[in-house]
């Protein structure tokens, strides 16, 4: 018996885990809807920004890809377009769980 209710309890957290780590593409979507985020950025083509697919390659591998990028979304930060400089747009949320389901979405791609 208690064999059985250990094994239980370990597959509870298995389905936990797992569940914790999934990244809700639907809601990021929404989220970059939302923020008008779009109107530069594009999944797979530059636009005025760069293409989430090459931001997600850029940041492949880094440690803190997470963090740099949920800086970047949230604190704007002076970027380049056209050789006029404007602060970039800050996501329309202050939900932190739904600014790191969006960034790791992006980073997904
Ligand atoms: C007015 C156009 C514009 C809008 C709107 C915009 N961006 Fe950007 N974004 C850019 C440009 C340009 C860059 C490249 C900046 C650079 O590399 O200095 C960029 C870069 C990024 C990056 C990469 C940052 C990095 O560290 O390489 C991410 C992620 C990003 N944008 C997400 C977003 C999100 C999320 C939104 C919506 C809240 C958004 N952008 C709205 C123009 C825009």
């Amino acid at each position: 018996m208690k064999i059985l209710s250990t094994l239980l309890v370990a597959a509870g957290l298995m389905t936990a885990s797992v569940a914790f780590a999934a990244v809700d593409a639907d809601a990021a979507q929404a989220l970059l809807k939302k923020s008008d985020c779009m109107k530069c950025h594009a999944l797979d083509k530059k636009k005025d920004g760069p293409a989430y697919k090459e931001v997600a390659k850029k940041y492949k591998g880094k440690a803190d890809a997470e963090d740099k990028m949920i800086k970047h979304v949230t604190q704007s930060p002076m970027i380049e377009i056209d050789g006029k400089k404007e602060e970039h747009k800050s996501v329309k949320t202050k939900d932190a769980a739904e600014i790191k389901n969006m960034v790791q979405w992006i980073l997904s791609l």
